[in-house]
């Protein structure tokens, strides 16, 4: 949902600002922009439509600068909705939504403000425009007290060279020291290879940057301490040799695993003991792919520990009037950790004295701080819009996590635990099967639309193998447990309608199978993913890795995301930039 960046450089601030924006830009694509403030003290702007690619050529001069990557909320994306912003001697990036924008734009229209865009982000530089006396900091401090809603912005004024100005609210900003630059970003993964050192901003903090000086401030101008960690290597993406970043991503899945399982693996639980011990009710919450994770560990949970768990979209969380309280545990997931509905509904959770344990794959994100617990995935920076290999990530340390809490319950580990060692390796020999699928692929590129099912954990890898579908390969596609097909669904089923069934749980395989014969009798072309190999006479067949019955959704989403993929690029989409979405959802 937007990236924001700002630096102060004295050499090729214009590159250092562009090599950012590449790195951001998986959070919008709409639109691109720059401005840079030389040091005549002029500002000036670059921006574009479309992608940060619009920006290369001769570089812009000046050593002080912001960017902006889109992804649009108010205003549809063109040149004149691009940020950066600019009023009188400031220009501005924002992330965030201004909830008041349209009361404040009328207020200013009334006092005689022109409006070059759409956007609400406009109504933020002409307010610190026409608010400024001569104070940068001042100025911008006192537009934010008038600001409703979520934002991070980062601003430039012609009065003061080689200094930037943020303020944060709810949306996400980092500060970065580079060798001879001083960063600000959206997020830690752009600033990879040009700042040593971040430090995450908290909300109603400001950043003001003086040359290579990075100072925290609050509202009333006084310094924030702070301390600033060494960017971790993990924090860098997959490499891409060649083909999309989804690929890529997918095949840093065994990787991911095996780094999350060892920092797992050295991470105390001791403090979570008691609240995990002690649960009343566990209640998790994520959205998207994470909330599959999510919905994954909640039924392993439930059978295993005997403790009811109830997950929640996130989005609809915090609507529901949940009955959480003191003595119970929130488990959210989310890849980004920055993810505005899952914020809020862990936000209202530790409101009413709930203890939070978070899965995120980014260790300096919103929802890491505001965990009592947080635990890790290294599954590295994931760019493709599409979640992969976070959400194999996810689910492996939500077992680890389901596993600890029996153990608090119980004293004794489930079966499966020791085979968690073993996940990393099933998931490369899932690989294998790679060219079949894409065989799959090519045989149902012209279908409109396909069902998945699944029963037990199996129709949570069928609702995320859908999810995948849908995202990147714009089909209609949708999941339902097995059981439920017949209920309605099944008389969507014709000659050619593709089913896919998961059946990994070997007590259910049987009737999972009945249900693919039902749709094969009504003329669906039946695909089926199994570790087994079982009577059903499906058109299609792969023959999954095995992993104890518990963990087999590590491995049986495998094929589906790459099923995903290869639909895409037949179809002739790009899968790391899927239309109308963004990366990272930092809007409710
Ligand atoms: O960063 P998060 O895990 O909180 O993101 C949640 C969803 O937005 C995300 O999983 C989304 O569903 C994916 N793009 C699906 O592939």
């Amino acid at each position: 949902m937007c990236g924001i960046v700002g630096c102060v450089a004295k050499e090729d601030c214009y590159g250092k600002l562009l090599s950012a924006l590449e790195k951001l830009e998986y959070r919008g694509y709409d639109s691109a922009g720059i401005a840079l403030l030389s040091a005549g003290g002029k500002i000036a702007v670059r921006k574009k439509k479309g992608a940060v690619a619009n920006l290369f050529g001769a570089p812009v001069a000046g050593s002080a600068g912001i960017g902006h990557t889109r992804w649009a909320t108010h205003g549809k994306p063109s040149d004149e909705n691009a940020h950066p912003h600019v009023a009188g001697k400031f220009a501005l990036v924002h992330n965030g939504i201004v909830e008041n924008f349209a009361a404040l734009k009328a207020e200013l229209c009334a006092a005689g403000e022109t409006f070059a865009s759409e956007t609400d982000s406009e109504v933020i530089v002409k307010l610190i425009a026409r608010l400024y006396r001569g104070d940068f900091f001042g100025a911008v401090q006192a537009a934010c007290e008038r600001l409703e809603g979520a934002y991070a912005v980062a601003v430039l004024c012609e009065d003061f060279p080689d200094e930037i100005v943020c303020a944060k609210r709810r949306s996400p900003l980092i500060a970065g020291a580079g060798c001879g630059a001083a960063y600000v970003c959206s997020d830690v993964p752009a600033l990879c290879g040009a700042a040593a050192f971040v430090c995450p901003v908290e909300d109603g903090e400001f950043v003001h940057i003086r040359g290579c000086e990075i100072c925290f401030k609050r509202a009333d101008g006084s310094a924030v301490p702070k301390v600033f960690c060494r960017l971790a290597e993990e924090e860098k993406g997959a490499e891409r040799a060649a083909g999309s970043r989804m690929e890529a991503e997918i095949a840093e899945i065994p990787r991911g695993l095996s780094r999350t399982l060892g920092w797992l693996r050295a991470c105390d639980f001791a403090p979570a003991a008691r609240a995990l011990r002690g649960a009343g009710r566990l209640f998790t919450v994520a959205c998207g792919t994470a909330h599959h994770a999510a919905l994954a560990f909640g039924n392993l949970l439930a059978r295993e520990a005997r403790i009811p768990v109830l997950c929640e979209t996130a989005s609809e969380f915090r609507y529901g009037d949940p009955l959480i309280g003191a003595g119970d545990v929130l488990v959210a997931v989310s890849q980004s950790g920055e993810t505005a509905d899952t914020l809020e509904a862990v936000r209202l959770a530790r409101e009413r004295g709930a203890y939070v344990i978070a899965v995120t794959n980014a260790e300096h994100s919103t929802l890491a701080r505001l965990a009592d617990l947080p635990l890790r995935t290294l599954a590295g920076a994931e760019v493709a819009v599409a979640a992969t290999k976070s959400y194999n990530c996810q689910l492996l340390a939500l077992y680890y996590l389901a596993a600890q809490t029996v153990f608090f319950k119980r004293a004794a580990f489930p079966a499966w635990f020791p085979a968690l060692e073993g996940a990393a390796p099933a998931c490369e020999r899932a690989f294998g099967c790679f060219e079949q699928v894409a065989d799959l692929a090519e045989r149902l590129r012209e279908k409109p639309a396909m069902y998945y099912i699944g029963r037990g954990t199996d129709r949570f890898t069928a609702a995320e193998g859908a999810l995948k579908v849908r995202e990147i390969a714009y089909l209609f596609a949708e999941s339902c447990p097995a059981g439920e097909l017949k209920h309605g669904t099944l008389a969507l089923v014709e000659e050619g309608f593709p089913v896919f069934a998961v059946a990994t749980a070997r007590a259910l395989a049987a009737k999972t199978a009945n249900s693919l014969a039902e749709a094969k009798a009504r003329g669906a072309f039946t695909a089926l993913f199994s570790q087994e190999d079982f009577a059903g006479g499906a058109d299609f067949s792969c023959r999954l890795p095995a992993l104890p019955e518990a963990l087999m959704p590590l491995v049986s989403v495998i094929p589906l995301q790459y099923f995903a993929c290869r639909m895409c690029l037949l179809r002739g989409f790009d899968p790391d930039r899927p239309r109308n979405l963004a990366k990272s959802v930092t809007v409710e």
